[in-house]
């Protein structure tokens, strides 16, 4: 990774893109060019807001924030306010954003800066529906040789589904957008739920965000409170997946994980299996491998890292 990784993170705040936001903003290996907010977990107006107060919570009023898509390529949007609640960001008491939104569209200020930044120097992580990115490749198709890499959180093999049986809300939500950003051609890496699901918030390491004792940390600890309600009812896990921050973690720190370069291919027809990743993990297909599929994880390592990069704050 260069040093700094100049990186854009498009988002739909949500608890867990907090996290990952905020990790990322306290790792002097990034320079955050801008955050690109997207309809996912909850409407645009919410996530673009949500993306300003992780921001301020940051002190980095600095970071531009630019509101992108409020629904899918070709879908009514679906979003998940049973999982994150109403704002999206329930657990903390946070102050409404005080910074403004940049005025530019999301879309058109990624495929400018893709366009005048250094070929292949901007990595994408991407932490929600994928619809901003599918966006920037259709309208400029162009752009897919500037991007260095897309880090994505998104899709399931082993673990299946977390929206459906088949599929993981990121994916589910705008099928055809992943399905534009899988073919593109460029490097990706993805971590599923295969991954994310063995990165539990047990008790002993919200303690430890919370001991941090800054208001960041004590935040980050009542949002991952609240947010591990529904996985605690839904999968009796020790603990809530902190999803998002797998992008970040994996980006600080790749040797904490271990994938394979396979095949993916997003379902875009069934309604039943709609938005799911099929996987080539064992290679039975002659399908060219697009992806850095990730499956497992140092957890241990991995909360080690973001509680050290969250008392930086
Ligand atoms: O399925 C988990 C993903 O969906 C995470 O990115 C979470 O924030 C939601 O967007
Ligand atoms: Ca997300």
């Amino acid at each position: 990774m260069p040093d700094p990784a100049r990186i854009v993170i498009d988002t739909d705040p949500g608890q867990d893109d907090a996290v990952a936001i905020l990790t990322a903003l306290a790792s002097p290996e990034f320079e955050v060019l801008g955050i690109t907010a997207v309809a996912g977990n909850v409407p645009l107006e919410l996530t673009a807001r949500n993306a300003r107060i992780v921001c301020e919570l940051a002190g980095r009023e600095d970071v531009p924030v630019f509101a992108g898509a409020r629904q899918p390529l070709r879908r009514p949007l679906v979003t998940a306010e049973h999982v994150h609640g109403r704002t999206g960001l329930d657990g903390p008491d946070l102050p409404d954003p005080t910074m403004a939104l940049d005025g530019r569209p999301a879309v058109s200020w990624l495929i400018d800066t893709l366009r005048a930044e250094p070929k292949g120097s901007i990595t994408i992580c991407a932490l929600g529906p994928l619809t901003n990115l599918a966006l920037a490749l259709l309208k400029a198709p162009d752009i897919a040789a500037r991007i260095g890499r897309i880090v994505l959180m998104g899709g399931a093999y082993f673990e299946v589904g977390n929206i459906t049986p088949a599929a993981e809300f990121n994916i589910y939500v705008d099928p055809e957008a992943a399905q534009v950003v899988f073919r593109s051609g460029i490097p990706l890496t993805v971590l599923p739920l295969d991954v994310t699901h063995k990165a539990l918030v047990t008790r002993a390491r919200n303690d430890a965000f919370r001991a941090l004792g800054s208001p960041a940390g004590v935040a980050v600890a009542q949002m991952t409170d609240f947010f591990e309600r529904f996985d605690l009812e839904k999968y009796g896990s020790d603990g809530a997946p902190l999803h998002d921050p797998c992008v970040i973690a994996w980006l600080l720190a790749p040797d904490l994980f271990s994938g394979r370069e396979i095949n993916v291919e997003i379902e875009t027809l069934s309604e039943l299996t709609r938005g799911m990743t099929v996987a080539d993990w064992w290679r039975v297909t002659d399908r060219r491998p697009n992806a850095l599929f990730v499956g497992d994880v140092d957890a241990d390592g991995l909360f080690d890292l973001l509680t050290d990069r969250l008392s930086r704050f």
